[in-house]
């Protein structure tokens, strides 16, 4: 699939038109920020990783039931998926405590929750994407009930399907962030799943093996990511 125009560049990936209009490839940049951008820098071969990890997760995903826009890999950085019309709130769920839940609140990371607590948020950059409730999701129009319904349902079930995916990998899946788009009337999982959208923790160590190495300097960034890579794309 021959790549057309540059349609968007985002902080950790370029979305280029294909001869498709209903199809688009995603581009995984090696660039890494946090905090709304303030820290930039390179995490080397990170495109290669999250293009490869977020391809297996979509996957196993479509073979149980959620609905993707993830259609196939291109290559080592770029995947073929469909174009959506991207609903501007980011879901966040969490299985332990930790990240802006724990600082919000004043909270001590790793406490395990009894059950799922989701968040939203709404996707807007120059805001440093606030966090909403479903009052302003409705009421404002970023989403209508029927459709933050299946969001809320979406990634709860997303929750449930990685979390048996990763446990025998020895992966604790502490919370992770998901986007939405509308799709032909139909509601796909947009966007990428992986260590820059996801907190990931060793389960033997503890150790976090995602973004956080990035975010708070903690060393051996690159081969947490490769870790990953490995024990969810099964490479050596
Ligand atoms: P948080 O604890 O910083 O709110 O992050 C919750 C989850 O969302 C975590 O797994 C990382 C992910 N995330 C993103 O994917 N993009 C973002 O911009 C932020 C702030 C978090």
């Amino acid at each position: 699939m021959e790549k057309r125009e540059l349609l968007y560049e985002g902080k950790a990936k370029q979305v280029y038109a294909t001869v498709d209009p209903d199809l688009v490839i995603q581009y995984f940049k090696d660039d890494a920020t946090a905090f709304n951008a303030q820290k930039r820098g390179t995490i080397v071969n990170k495109g290669r990783y999250n293009n490869a990890i977020s391809a297996s997760l979509f996957r196993y995903l479509e073979e149980h039931g959620v609905p993707t826009h993830f259609v196939r890999t291109l290559s080592e950085r770029e995947m073929l998926v469909r174009r959506l019309e991207i609903i501007p709130v980011e879901v966040v769920v969490r299985n332990v405590i930790a990240g802006s839940l724990a600082k919000r609140l004043g909270l001590s990371e790793g406490r395990e929750l009894p059950r799922p607590i989701l968040e939203h948020y709404y996707k807007n950059d120059a805001l440093g994407d606030p966090l909403i409730n479903p009052w302003h999701i409705t009421v404002l129009g970023f989403a209508s009930e029927g459709e933050l319904e299946e969001i809320n349902r979406r990634a709860l079930q997303v929750n449930d399907s990685l979390r048996t995916f990763l446990q025998p990998r020895g992966l604790i899946l502490v919370d992770f962030k998901l986007e939405f788009g509308r799709f032909q009337g139909r509601l796909l999982l947009a966007d990428e799943i992986s260590p820059d959208t996801c907190r990931f923790w060793d389960a033997a160590s503890g150790e976090k093996l995602d973004k956080d190495r990035f975010r708070f300097d903690l060393g051996n960034v690159e081969s947490a990511y490769a870790e990953v890579h490995r024990r969810i794309c099964g490479v050596a």
